[in-house]
């Protein structure tokens, strides 16, 4: 895969499975607003979670691919911890734009935020079992105690818009507990859906316990590959232009999608693989 022509005036892609990647989008709009933006959310084939990562990182591949054909961007962003843990690596490898994932960027701030070194990350199955998560701590700070535990089931109360239920406390007291019984302060919400289920994870585990979300320091990546010369910053004045995209139901996406991010999602498009 390689680009064509990349230059400055062209959009910062940005993809997931499906809405968790808006947690991303915004904080990329707020601190670079001046961006084009273009986001896939791959809800026909949401969750992608309890997939391999050979399907995933074929996903992503494809993803990448078509952005970079139809939408000519000019970096892409895996807003998604489970793509970012199957494909990062690749990707990287081959495509010649900056490929931003959301892994390194939550360990660096999981990092800042802990003053115990006692620290829990909590992601879909895929991504704890990937490994990636205790690689990029051993590699970040090897003196950290890491605890990680898998959430199955999070994701799909994201999706349909459950973000404070019962039901959803009810899983999070379970599936919470290795990371409570491990006394982290540090809690690293390493998927990018995670975030929006932030009430009902603080509550779970209590007000001395530092929620951490990748996106702010996933942004932050963003704007520094644009001060350090690696991506060219927008120079253009006409209007920012934003494009949201989705393979699934694209009134869905709108509705959710507008009460998840704000109103600067609109005129969702279709597209089929
Ligand atoms: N939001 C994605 C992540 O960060 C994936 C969720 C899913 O589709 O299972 O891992």
């Amino acid at each position: 895969m390689r680009s064509g022509t990349h230059p400055s005036d062209g959009a910062i892609g940005v993809f997931d499975s499906g809405f968790g990647g808006l947690t991303v989008a915004r904080a990329l709009i707020d601190l670079l607003p001046d961006e084009h933006l273009v986001y896939f959310g791959d809800t026909a084939r949401y969750p992608y979670g309890p997939r391999s990562l050979d399907e995933v990182r074929g996903f992503a591949e494809q993803i990448t691919e078509w952005m970079l054909r139809t939408h000519d961007v000019k970096a892409v962003v895996v807003a998604c911890n489970t793509a970012s843990a199957a494909a990062l690596d690749t990707l990287q490898e081959q495509v010649d734009i900056p490929v931003i994932g959301v892994i390194e960027p939550g360990v660096v701030s999981a990092i800042e935020a802990t003053e115990s070194g006692r620290v829990g990350v909590i992601g879909t199955v895929t991504t704890i079992g990937s490994g990636a998560y205790q690689q990029a701590f051993a590699a970040a700070d090897s003196s950290i105690e890491l605890t990680c535990a898998a959430c199955p089931g999070f994701v799909e109360f994201v999706e349909r818009g459950e973000l404070e239920s019962d039901q959803a406390l009810v899983l999070a007291e379970r599936l919470l507990a290795p990371v409570i019984d491990a006394k982290v302060d540090s809690l690293l919400l390493g998927c990018t859906h995670y975030p929006f289920l932030a009430r009902t994870i603080s509550r779970v585990m209590g007000r001395s316990v530092t929620l951490v979300s990748s996106a702010d320091e996933t942004a932050f990546a963003v704007r520094r590959a644009t001060l350090d010369g690696r991506l060219a910053a927008r120079v253009s004045g006409d209007p920012v232009r934003r494009r949201w995209i989705s393979s699934g139901d694209v009134a869905t996406f709108e509705r959710l999608g507008r009460q998840l991010l704000g109103d600067e999602l609109a005129d969702v498009e279709p597209h089929r693989w």
